[in-house]
């Protein structure tokens, strides 16, 4: 069996094989944001499909303007804190870990319960049209430029989300830095016009995403696992580029080590897409130079590559999306030498939620 199938690599969680389940919105939970009995043998099916640790779903983390979708789960209340328990303890019975990646949606904002008002680093709003398999929206609302109390809310909020999912039994916890969202707004000089020191140059664009990480840090304690997704691109954005190239997003990866972060878990179209303004590395690549940090890599990870890429990238998880939709049990299949599918995107239409792929299914049953 290939040292893909092996356990022993990577440390900050023990797992028992190096194949993550890539975070994958689904809009499922209750209209309050608990997750439900659908969640559940959603997230199961995958730890029993072989993949050594479940990454969830982007889950919002206050009441304030941190969602960004409708039935989007949340990890605020003990409703909302409880549902995750009973998903945790099914995936944890199937053999497998499970984090839960916290997400503040930032100026990518579609549906809030608790405001119709998002917030962002400044009033810009994002590239392109809203994401329909999310929801109807017709265009993006024009965010407000968070306040100085405005941001230490969001902080708190991730902060005590940490803790919620501490308390419900997740192995560790993934800040979303990446695709657009709140965190990557900072990062981003397309969202990030301040003047104040959360904006202009990287080492301000960096702060917030710092703050967070040591916020969450101090909240778990010292020897609970903690990672931070990163990536350039957004969701309706995919080529956008940090003008300071290689050279800042090494910066960037030193800095949440610095603030605390066990792993980053770097995403982009293609592991190995060349995509800095200056420099022939991937994500991944500058990322797996830093010491002291653990890797998680995503993009286009499938049957064809996934031996490659773990030699070249010794000890890192990797994280799969699309082909572990289209084969929930995409580890056992390799291990099986079964025929692995490609994704079709019906599944996921007219929204992406757990019911129209189930429907979707058993339609599609041979
Ligand atoms: C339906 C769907 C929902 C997604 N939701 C999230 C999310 O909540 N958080 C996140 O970081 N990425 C999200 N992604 C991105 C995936 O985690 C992954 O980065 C992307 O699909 C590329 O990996 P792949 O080539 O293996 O599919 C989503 C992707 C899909 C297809």
């Amino acid at each position: 069996m290939s040292d893909v199938m092996q356990s022993d690599q990577f440390k900050s969680i023990d797992v028992p094989n190096r194949f993550a389940l890539a975070p994958m919105t689904r809009t499922s939970a209750e209209p309050a944001g608990t997750p439900n009995s659908l969640m559940a043998d959603h997230y199961e099916g995958y730890a029993k499909g072989g993949f050594g640790l479940v990454i969830t779903e982007g889950t919002y983390t206050d009441n304030k303007a941190s969602q960004g979708y409708a039935n989007q789960p949340g990890i605020i209340n003990d409703a909302q804190i409880s549902g995750w328990k009973t998903i945790v303890d099914r995936v944890h019975a199937a053999g497998s870990k499970i984090v839960v990646q916290l997400m503040h949606a930032g100026a990518q904002f579609q549906a809030n319960r608790h405001t119709d008002q998002p917030q962002g680093p400044s009033d810009v709003v994002p590239k392109g049209a809203p994401l329909g398999f999310y929801g109807d929206q017709e265009a993006w609302k024009t965010p407000s430029a968070m306040t100085d109390a405005d941001i230490q809310t969001a902080i708190d909020g991730f902060a005590q989300s940490a803790a919620n999912a501490k308390a419900a039994g997740f192995d560790g916890i993934e800040i979303h830095g990446a695709n657009g969202y709140l965190l990557n707004q900072f990062l981003s000089t397309h969202f990030n016009k301040r003047e104040d020191r959360y904006g202009g140059p990287l080492e301000n664009r960096l702060r917030l995403v710092t703050e967070v990480v040591s916020a969450v840090r101090r909240a778990v304690g010292e020897d609970y696992p903690v990672g931070i997704r990163l990536s350039q691109g957004t969701v309706t954005d995919p080529d956008h580029q940090l003008p300071e190239g290689e050279a800042g997003f090494r910066k960037i990866v030193e800095a949440v080590r610095d603030a605390g972060a066990d792993f980053v878990h770097t995403t982009d179209g293609d592991v190995n897409r060349q995509n800095f303004t200056a420099g022939s590395e991937s994500l991944a690549s500058v990322a797996a130079t830093v010491d002291g940090i653990e890797l998680i890599i995503n993009g286009n990870i499938d049957e064809t590559n996934y031996q490659d890429l773990a030699n070249q990238f010794p000890g890192t998880l990797l994280a799969v999306g699309k082909k572990a939709l289209a084969n929930p049990d995409f580890v056992q299949r390799l291990k099986d030498g079964k025929e692995i599918a490609d994704i079709d995107f019906a599944m996921l239409q007219p929204k992406a939620t757990i019911s129209n792929e189930l429907a979707w299914r058993k339609q599609n049953a041979a």
